[in-house]
């Protein structure tokens, strides 16, 4: 079957898919999805830093009951050849259960989320630790620095004061300190 001929897919976004938004949509929406928390647990080598010193992006962890808010988008199945591409280093499709703001209704979908098992993986640390890491931190799509503070204000847009995100943006904000324990980490 061609991608032409699958129907719609709605495709949930709690990170740079909120406001990096290139690729086109039929619909969006505010939604939420529910036993998912963000971390920035996830290396990158190819967007906020490079294989040969990784970036720390954002992935989910799962977390009973905690409300994951962001973006849902309706799109045709070609989107998917384009955001598998885009976040190839370590992200993996899951289908799951989209709840939709304000159709009040759930809908199933499709998020990205990279987990333990893959090789870019870089797991938990000191939230100190994770933000002097990413002051230190470029690449190909910009300073790690700045997708940390994109996400923060895109969040508070969306009113979900994701605790684990504000503190990175507090501590990058308030970064002199950071500044020389980068060079220790
Ligand atoms: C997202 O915004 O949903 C997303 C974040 C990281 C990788 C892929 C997708």
């Amino acid at each position: 079957m061609k991608n032409s001929e699958v129907k719609p897919t709605w495709l949930f976004g709690y990170g740079s898919l909120i406001y990096k938004v290139d690729f086109p949509y039929l619909r969006s929406e505010q939604a939420s999805i529910t036993g998912w928390q963000r971390r920035f647990w996830q290396g990158s080598q190819d967007h906020r830093g490079t294989p040969e010193q990784p970036g720390r992006v954002v992935t989910l962890v799962p977390a009973a009951k905690v409300v994951c808010k962001g973006i849902a988008y309706l799109v045709e199945n070609s989107v998917f050849d384009h955001l598998d591409h885009r976040e190839k280093n370590g992200y993996q499709r899951l289908e799951i259960d989209i709840a939709l703001l304000n159709e009040q209704q759930k809908v199933s979908g499709i998020l990205y989320v990279a987990d333990e098992h893959n090789p870019a993986y870089l797991g938990a640390a000191r939230i100190r630790d994770i933000a002097a890491h990413i002051a230190g931190s470029h690449g190909p799509s910009g300073s790690n620095r700045d997708y940390v503070l994109q996400l923060a204000e895109a969040l508070r847009d969306l009113g979900d004061m994701d605790p684990h995100v504000f503190k990175l943006e507090s501590l990058l904000r308030s970064n002199n300190t950071l500044q020389t324990e980068t060079a220790r980490v």
